[in-house]
């Protein structure tokens, strides 16, 4: 039986990511910090498709929470880590309880932790997605709409020192988010790792919890038909909550998708293709700053080093 862990799919693109792999009969192993919605959807799962649904705590923003589900994950194999929670942070910037940018702590380096920790439950071919976002690239409209991504400096970020705005501490977090994807990818091939590391761009994906902490009106306008079709005028990548659910899906069991490590895939209008990300997404002297900065920054010891990147 193949197993997956999923963070946030309880709801949203992740919701649909996690009853799609259920109806193609995966245990799953849910991730995320809404205890009584998470067990909701594990009894729905259970009883509709008579999978296996585990849940774990895990808030990404502590690194003490991290480390404490990675010890609490069952003891079994995973075939595939699908890292998916995330969201963008409006309002006044906050900082996680281990000091650093909340968008940073929770799109970054909270996933950056759980995988170096999760490697060595990883099986052999699993595959290591991370939910990223077509707004990581300031030279598409949808980087420009959300806000240019900024320098994908680790140490910067996570101290807010750059001033950035919400769009752009959101996109800068999908930016690196890219990175850390290919980043792994480039490590667990000099280790001699069959493990794969892929990112994914879902679209953009009206009516997932994602503009919660916009005004009421936006949210609702999000959803409209007027909304779709100005979106697709502008030349936003649009898709739809059922379809990149599902596209996660298949980029975490579709045999098809064996040979993805280090591609960027992006969910588009009812297709999934492999697709170049921002430029600087390419960079490898910055995407190896940006993980030796994060392995410091969230304090990994010579312990949690994972056997495969040493
Ligand atoms: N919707 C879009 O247009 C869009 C476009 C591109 C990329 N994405 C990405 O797609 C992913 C899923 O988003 P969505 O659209 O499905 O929105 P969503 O319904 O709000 O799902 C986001 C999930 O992330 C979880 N989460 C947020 N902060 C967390 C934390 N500190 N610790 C643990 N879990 C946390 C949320 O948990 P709670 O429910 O407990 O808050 C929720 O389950 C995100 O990474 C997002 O950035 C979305």
């Amino acid at each position: 039986m193949t197993t997956v862990l999923i963070t946030g799919g309880h709801s949203g693109i992740g919701l649909a990511a996690a009853t799609e792999l259920a109806a193609r009969k995966v245990d799953l192993i849910l991730a995320g910090r809404s205890p009584d919605r998470m067990r909701a959807v594990a009894d729905d799962l259970r009883a509709a498709h008579g999978v296996s649904v585990t849940t774990v705590a895990l808030d990404l923003c502590s690194l003490a929470s991290v480390r404490e589900a990675a010890t609490r994950v069952p003891a079994t194999q995973l075939d595939a880590l699908l890292c998916n929670a995330g969201g963008r942070f409006e309002g006044d910037v906050t900082f996680s309880p281990d000091g650093y940018e909340t968008t940073f702590a929770a799109n970054c380096l909270g996933h950056f932790l759980l995988v170096e920790l999760l490697l060595p439950q990883l099986a052999e071919n699993a595959r290591v997605i991370y939910t990223a976002s077509g707004t990581h690239d300031r030279d598409t409209t949808d980087g420009r709409m959300v806000g240019a991504a900024a320098e994908p400096d680790a140490e910067a970020l996570a101290t807010n020192a750059t001033a950035l705005s919400a769009g752009k501490r959101y996109s800068t977090s999908k930016l690196c988010t890219v990175m850390y994807a290919y980043e792994l990818h480039r490590r667990l091939r000099k280790a001699g790792s069959t493990v794969s590391s892929i990112a994914y761009d879902p679209g953009s994906v009206p009516g997932t919890g994602f503009l919660r902490g916009m005004p009421r009106p936006v949210q609702l306008f999000s959803t409209t038909r007027a909304m779709n079709w100005l979106s697709r005028r502008l030349g936003v990548t649009v898709s739809d909550v059922a379809f990149s659910g599902a596209s996660l899906a298949t980029l975490a069991a579709d045999p098809e998708y064996a040979d993805a490590s280090g591609k960027y895939f992006q969910a588009k209008q009812g297709k999934l293709s492999a697709v170049r990300s921002a430029k600087l997404s390419y960079d490898e002297r910055r995407a190896a700053k940006l993980w030796d900065d994060s392995r410091r920054l969230a304090r990994l010891t010579p312990d949690e080093e994972p056997a495969q990147l040493r």
